[in-house]
């Protein structure tokens, strides 16, 4: 651990949580907690609690729960040390400089160099479309009406159809092997011998973080052909799900709003036509993460995604995401073109100036929304269609926009106000009944999860697991006591089970185990995260002797929930009888560690 228990208390003492909480979603203060709807589930009502006084979150809905610290890492999907320097910063507490951050700097050397990485791929394929080669690509892009200056803007390229073009001009750069396929651009065949691009024949389009630096690519391709448009892999350095096309040139011109688009020739058609306060969602489903991006940029959103029925869909789903990070949105919608793009190019910045001025606020939209499915002459309907406003209306917390809102219902209904004015009010302490009784089943619920001892020990095995891999990644001469006693299949979680066998192999062939050796081998952020954390334990031991104890201790643990687990699913009584025989053995487990 590089920092001391005081340092995080104070870094938590200058982070209330409820102030940082706030930050990301609104809270409503109800008896000593406040309440808010879950960021890390979906939900209507909510069940997200935040006490102030123990200064703990804690999601009834989807188990969702920690510090503050653990707040920001599963908010902002980073690693421990990410969230201490995030609030370190917030709260104005100075940390010192980190001693014994191998680690750390080991993972910025890496991130710096696949960053290189595309750099360097970027300048390759910007040339590549220059060249001869690149008439095909420069051909498209005039089609599409993309001047050379916008191009040059926007460091497009091309990739060629040569199988490994890349690879070579990399590899000369002098990157090695493993690098390159971290960087995603690069790919390993299936015997693991060859190298070849990702990327072929296609338009690239760099991606580049809120700084500036190039992450990721976006191909899309000249011809017809799938997929139409290819992205860079999840890696250390970019993730779909965080970034956004273009993000990085609109929060140059610190915009009041954003508009956000679907796909990148959206981005860049806007851009070239004087809209600078773009960008794109490249296609995934919008998330919470995505949100997060945005809020750095502006806190308020135009949504203008495609025309059709799954752009509809798509800013249906983006709208709660917003709304509940705290951003304002407007709607706008394309008319008579397919989308942005093609509407700018057709009709021009004057109409297309017009539609953003006429974008809707979003409950008007999906009041249209709703409107759409009903035909408010049947009398039936009309009751349906009512209901239904009614029920989004109770959403709008300021009475003065509800007022305005359900005036709207009521002329377009005929229904007095008077009587939509009850329905919204009777949803309203429906909701608030089913959120309490609600909560308070799953209070009691915990309270009966925290009295049984499973939850206790299991949670200390965790922790243990965690302990001794930390050991033995850091310890190789006690590693070797440990080893001899404990194999990687006892460890109870997969992602254990993998540090583990790596840490054996390394430990085998006596290489130094730093993490960022370890960490390159787990795929998702996710999974990346828990690797680190491994690192980020704080163990004390006064001495030698205590740290002995603790090994056996925890060996024994581990070794005894394996056993557990091996025996409640067996029901061979001789193999049972066994597992009770290596039981009684663990009492008599001896690691030493002293010399
Ligand atoms: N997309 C993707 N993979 C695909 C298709 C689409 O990642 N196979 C993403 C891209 O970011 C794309 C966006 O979704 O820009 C929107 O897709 P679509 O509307 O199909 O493409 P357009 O933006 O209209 O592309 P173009 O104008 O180049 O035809
Ligand atoms: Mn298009």
């Amino acid at each position: 651990m590089f920092y001391s228990d005081e340092l995080l208390d104070e870094i938590r003492l200058q982070n209330d949580i409820v102030s940082v909480v706030s930050e990301y979603l609104p809270l409503k203060q109800k008896g000593g907690s406040y309440f808010g709807l879950c960021p890390f589930h979906s939900e209507s009502t909510p069940s997200f609690s935040v006490n102030a006084d123990k200064q703990f979150y804690y999601c009834f809905g989807c188990g969702a729960g920690g510090d503050v610290f653990t707040f920001i890492m599963q908010m902002e999907n980073c690693s421990f040390l990410e969230a201490i320097e995030t609030l370190a910063k917030r709260g104005g507490v100075k940390l010192p400089e980190p001693k014994n951050a191998e680690f750390f700097l080991e993972k910025e050397r890496l991130n710096n160099k696949l960053i290189e990485i595309h750099r360097q791929a970027g300048l390759f394929y910007y040339s590549a479309l220059q060249d001869n080669k690149g008439e095909i690509a420069r051909k498209y892009l005039e089609k599409r009406q993309i001047s050379p200056k916008i191009q040059k803007k926007f460091g497009l390229g091309f990739s060629d159809n040569s199988r490994n073009s890349l690879y070579l001009y990399l590899k000369d750069k002098g990157f090695s092997n493993d690098e390159m396929v971290l960087s995603g651009l690069i790919m390993r065949d299936k015997n693991g011998n060859g190298f070849y691009d990702r990327f072929y024949n296609r338009i690239m389009f760099p991606i580049f973080d809120l700084n500036g630096k190039p992450i990721a690519f976006g191909g899309r391709i000249i011809s017809s052909g799938e997929p139409k448009y290819l992205n860079s892999p999840e890696t250390p350095i970019f993730s779909k799900s965080r970034n956004l096309f273009g993000l990085n040139l609109a929060k140059k011109e610190r915009p009041s709003e954003i508009i956000i688009v679907e796909g990148y020739m959206d981005m860049i058609s806007l851009y070239q036509a004087g809209f600078h306060n773009v960008a794109a969602s490249l296609g995934t489903a919008f998330n919470k993460e995505h949100a997060n991006s945005i809020k750095k940029v502006s806190s308020n959103v135009i949504l203008l995604f495609d025309s059709d029925e799954a752009g509809e869909r798509a800013v249906l789903r983006a709208i709660p995401v917003l709304i509940s990070s705290g951003i304002n949105v407007r709607i706008c919608q394309v008319t008579n073109a397919k989308d942005p793009d093609e509407f700018i190019k057709t009709y021009g910045v004057k109409e297309f100036a017009k539609l953003i001025y006429n974008s809707l606020d979003h409950i008007s939209f999906q009041i249209n929304c709703i409107k759409k499915n009903y035909n408010l002459n049947n009398p039936d309907h009309k009751i349906k269609f009512t209901s239904e406003a009614a029920n989004l209306l109770s959403s709008v917390e300021n009475t003065i926009e509800r007022d305005v809102f359900i005036k709207n219902v009521s002329s377009l209904t005929g229904v007095s106000e008077d009587a939509i004015k009850t329905e919204i009010n009777k949803t309203i302490s429906r909701q608030e009944k089913n959120f309490m009784t609600e909560a308070e089943k799953k209070r009691l619920k915990i309270r009966n999860d925290n009295i049984s001892s499973a939850i206790k020990k299991s949670k200390g095995l965790i922790e243990a697991q965690r302990d001794i891999l930390y050991i033995c990644a850091s310890y190789p001469d006690i590693f070797k006591e440990i080893k001899k006693f404990l194999s990687p299949f006892e460890f109870s979680e997969d992602i254990y089970k993998k540090m583990a066998t790596i840490i054996y192999e390394l430990n085998e062939k006596d290489e130094k185990i730093l993490p960022t050796k370890l960490i390159q081998n787990f795929d998702t952020i996710e999974d990346q995260r828990l690797a680190t954390e491994v690192f980020a334990v704080n163990i004390k031991y006064n001495n030698l002797e205590d740290m002995e104890k603790a090994i056996n201790s925890e060996v024994v643990l581990i070794k005894q929930s394996y056993i557990n687990s091996v025996s409640s699913s067996s029901s061979d009584i001789n193999e049972i009888n066994n597992l009770i025989s290596e039981i009684s053995k663990l009492k008599n487990l001896d690691i030493k560690i002293k010399k």
